[in-house]
């Protein structure tokens, strides 16, 4: 079969990695891919976002399974684009990945299935938001309606911080139509956890969960970033919490699309609150997340084109995927500055000596080679370093040791990815 894996971070190399090792991969490309995907794709110089480009290259090369790794290109069609020239594609049409680009949608979706999250109001103007925040008290969540590159949502600890947010995006624009409506949403409290489903429009197949460390300084403190880190299966989330997200949360979600027209085939994402009360649903997403896929795949086992393709068949009923009984640990290196403003250009040395460690895997995020073959810096996130091992602490051993073989000028990574559920183990 021929493969087209859209996107070029660290989740992408990990799929295209994945992919490269089932027998039934023929031809594998990546767009537009980095160093990393290079080495077991072709890499084609066509954005994530091109939408008319992709379909258009998918149709031209016979491409039998398309797999998008962010969520831009399924939001802004690309399924459906596939769908019209008869190509499979492991991800939702528009309709369905409005799931991640509206969080309206998702309350409607929620409320139609009964699914438990958090008390909420909508609104599209800055008087009555600033009345209603003058009956609640902090900490309160104001969330922008659209994508915002993780802007879209401020935890506010007084009511000052709610007001100012509530006057960002309904008053001053901020996030320009993402931002147009807003939720006034109660704050839950808990341990989050991600939890991945794979679905055929009607049945879902557990992929795992994970644990994510968004901010950028040790103690899961500082700016947030596009992920400093993952590990999997987070000790607090036991078979039965998977029983209780699947049976209340995933599969309901699918039924409630299914009814109104718009199934959902590919990968569903939910972020969860563990609260007293029992799992809450915060997000959905339509992809895999990023850094979590890197620490989920090498826990597979099974041959994952099979379960992508029974996905886009609607066959998932007589399927099932095997997984190791190991724990992984993903850590992210990421470029000075990083994330307001990432340096560029700096050259990455030991690659291959860290991939040699036992256990480890290297994915790369932003990379690229030089004129000279050298390998060198392109984003925030440069490479992302996978470990699996027995338990969760020796994941974390191997996976520094494997770090400790890389060089990057100004290039850091957190020292204390995972310590939230090593406190538990
Ligand atoms: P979201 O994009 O909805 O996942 O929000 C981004 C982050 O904000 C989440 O990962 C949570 O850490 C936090 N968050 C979102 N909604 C809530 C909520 N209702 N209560 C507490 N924290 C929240
Ligand atoms: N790691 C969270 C995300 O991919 O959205």
């Amino acid at each position: 079969m021929k493969i087209l894996v859209v996107g070029s971070g660290a989740r992408e190399h990990a799929l295209i990695w994945a992919l490269a090792a089932s027998p039934l991969t023929s031809r594998l490309y990546c767009a537009p891919g980095n160093a990393g995907t290079a080495e077991l794709a072709e890499n084609v110089p066509i954005a994530a976002t091109d939408i008319a480009a992709l379909a258009e290259f998918a149709r031209r090369e016979s491409i039998d399974l398309v797999v998008p790794g962010p969520e831009a290109p399924l939001v802004l069609g690309l399924a459906d684009r596939l769908a019209e020239a008869g190509i499979r594609c492991c991800g939702p049409k528009a309709e369905a990945a409005r799931l991640e680009g509206s969080k309206i949608f998702t309350k409607q979706i929620a409320a139609e299935a009964g699914i438990p999250t958090a008390r909420h109001e909508v609104f599209d103007a800055p008087g009555p938001a600033l009345a209603h925040l003058a009956r609640l008290s902090p900490p309160v969540v104001i969330k922008a309606d659209g994508l915002a590159a993780g802007k879209g949502v401020v935890v506010a600890a007084t009511r000052a911080e709610a007001e100012a947010a509530v006057r960002a995006f309904l008053e001053e624009g901020r996030l320009g139509e993402a931002g147009r409506r807003i939720l006034i949403e109660e704050c839950l409290e808990g341990e989050e956890v991600s939890v991945f489903a794979l679905c055929d429009g009607e049945r879902a197949l557990f992929l795992g969960a994970a644990q994510d460390h968004k901010r950028r300084d040790e103690g899961d403190r500082g700016p947030n970033t596009g992920g400093m880190g993952a590990y999997a299966p987070p000790p607090v989330f036991s078979k039965e919490l998977e029983a209780e997200v699947m049976g209340r949360i995933i599969t309901p979600a699918l039924a409630a699309l299914a009814r109104q027209g718009s199934p959902f085939v590919g990968i569903l994402f939910a972020g969860l609150m563990l609260t007293r009360e029992g799992p809450k649903l915060l997000e959905f997403n339509v992809r895999f997340g990023d850094p979590e896929c890197e620490a989920l795949l090498p826990r597979l086992k099974s041959d994952l084109l099979p379960g992508l393709l029974a996905a886009c068949d609607g066959e998932l009923g007589a399927f099932d995927l095997r997984w190791r009984d190991e724990a992984s640990l993903a850590v992210v290196l990421a470029a000075r500055g990083y994330p307001e403003n990432p340096e560029k250009g700096g050259v990455i040395e030991g690659v291959d000596a860290a991939g040699r460690t036992p256990g480890v895997l290297v994915f790369h995020g932003g990379t690229a080679r030089d004129a000279a073959g050298r390998l060198i810096a392109t984003g925030g996130g440069v490479l992302t370093l996978t470990a699996t091992a027995p338990t969760l602490r020796e994941a974390q051993a191997r996976a520094y040791e494997a770090l400790g073989r890389i060089r990057l000028p100004g290039g850091f990574y957190r020292r204390d990815i995972g310590w939230r559920g090593l406190g538990k183990v």
